[in-house]
């Protein structure tokens, strides 16, 4: 196995970086291909709570190569908080870290077209980040883009500078004066990204090409979800980038071919920030209990999550577009003692029976959600390392999600400790788990 992508299969925050986390010492090379600050990867090491937005998982890890590659859009002075966040822990992320030539920059002008757009779609809002995600890609698609190669060409950056200022400042109705001073703001801006960042910036599909000829193992570092990708997220209530596993090809700059393997990560429910349908939503009080138990604020915004039980049905799709061949269950112990658990597995729509997931959102809106109900256990799995010592009822569970998604579960959390996961089956990735 050479390329292993690692992506989300519900709607985000499924605990990614806690196995890109786990995984990533056993690989040369890293790479995050897509979204940007609008991630939050949560890291627990030694007792301390890493929150990485945009850099990649891999940064905790020295002698990894961490890249930022061309599919991301990159907020400078997100990037910078972030690595001086890291310094003051005590941590040298810039050691091993590259930024692509490729990926796009997220300027302060596309927050303020993001934060417009959305008051004014007032209830028909899609709930963003307001990190200027969305319009940093819209840009990219409409070719007024600007790019962190740019920075190596002032007077084609300023160019370039001055074309999507002026055509994002005729949107906002800005007068001369006031594009005049956005624009010196911005170019102050990308003068202290350059002076801190261009000696990393390089064409990071060569590195990740040159890794993967040599035969050395290559993790692609999935952001965001496949219920939350572009094309086949419950749209409009998406990202903006491509975040299903075929994404990292194009977001890292190689072929398809050099995803060997892809690991689903899926929490032992569902949760989802932001607007927008997801059928097996939680009534109140029980959303609120996992809320708590699970701490499901979001990692990036503090808001809250909504909570749902597993849906089989969504799994079942997330296998279909990402090509899942594992999966790995994350905050089995969020689960504890309840008296039952639910898992998802149709929708009935206007009477009919549904197997597979509405590409809709009119449809997906009125789907009611079929389940299996089963057994809770009393006995908490928190902290458990072993399968055989889960209570027998915890084992049923994944036994079900394995049998309902059609996909091995080889791995599953059971705290949010490096240590608190265990192994359940000898497949490609549970190998790259085992000690060294
Ligand atoms: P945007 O990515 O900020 O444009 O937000 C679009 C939608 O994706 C909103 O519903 C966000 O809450 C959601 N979203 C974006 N990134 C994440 C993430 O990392 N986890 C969970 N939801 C996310």
């Amino acid at each position: 196995m050479s390329g292993l992508a690692v992506v989300g299969t519900q709607w985000g925050d499924e605990g990614k970086g806690k196995f890109v986390d786990l995984l990533a010492p056993r690989f040369h090379t890293v790479v995050r291909y897509g979204g940007g600050h609008n991630a939050g990867h949560t890291v627990v090491v030694g007792g301390r709570t890493i929150v990485l937005h945009i850099l990649p998982s891999a940064v905790l890890h020295p002698g990894v190569q961490a890249i930022v590659g061309n599919g991301c859009v990159v907020d400078p002075a997100a990037l910078f908080s972030e690595l001086d966040l890291l310094e003051e822990a005590g941590l040298d992320p810039a050691a091993d870290l590259l930024l692509s030539d490729r990926a796009h920059i997220i300027l302060p002008v596309h927050r303020l077209v993001e934060a417009g757009e959305e008051s004014r779609l007032g209830d028909r809002r899609i709930g963003t980040t307001r990190r200027g995600i969305g319009p940093a890609y819209e840009d990219k698609a409409g070719r007024r883009g600007l790019r962190v190669g740019d920075l190596r060409h002032p007077e084609h950056r300023d160019e370039r500078l001055a074309h999507l200022m002026s055509e994002r400042g005729r949107q906002l109705g800005w007068e001369a004066g006031r594009l005049e001073r956005e624009i010196g703001a911005a170019r102050d801006l990308l003068d202290a990204f350059a002076a801190r960042m261009l000696p990393r910036v390089v064409d990071t599909s060569l590195v990740v090409h040159r890794a993967i000829e040599a035969g050395r193992p290559v993790l692609f570092e999935g952001a965001q979800a496949s219920l939350l990708d572009l094309d086949h997220g419950t749209y409009p209530f998406v990202t903006s980038s491509t975040a299903v596993a075929a994404g990292a090809a194009v977001g890292a700059g190689v072929g398809p071919r050099a995803i060997g393997r892809v690991l689903g990560v899926a929490k032992a429910y569902q949760t989802r920030v932001g607007e927008g349908p997801m059928p097996t939503e939680m009534p109140p009080a029980m959303n609120q209990r996992i809320q708590r138990i699970g701490n499901e604020y979001g990692a990036s915004t503090g808001r809250p999550r909504r909570c749902a039980w597993f849906d089989s049905v969504v799994l079942r799709y997330s296998r279909r577009v990402n090509g899942l061949d594992e999966l790995a269950i994350t905050k089995l112990d969020v689960l504890d003692g309840l008296d039952e658990v639910r898992v998802g597995v149709c929708y009935r729509l206007d009477g009919e029976r549904l197997d597979e997931f509405p590409g809709a959102f009119g449809a997906l809106s009125r789907c009611e959600p079929e389940y299996r109900t089963l057994p809770g256990w009393s006995r908490p799995t928190a902290g458990v390392t072993r399968l055989e010592d889960l209570p027998k009822e915890a084992r049923a569970y994944l036994a079900a999600l394995e049998e309902l998604v059609e996909v091995p579960v080889s791995l599953a959390a059971t705290g949010p400790d490096r240590g608190s996961f265990l192994t359940r089956l000898d497949t490609p990735v549970t190998r790259f788990t085992a000690p060294a």
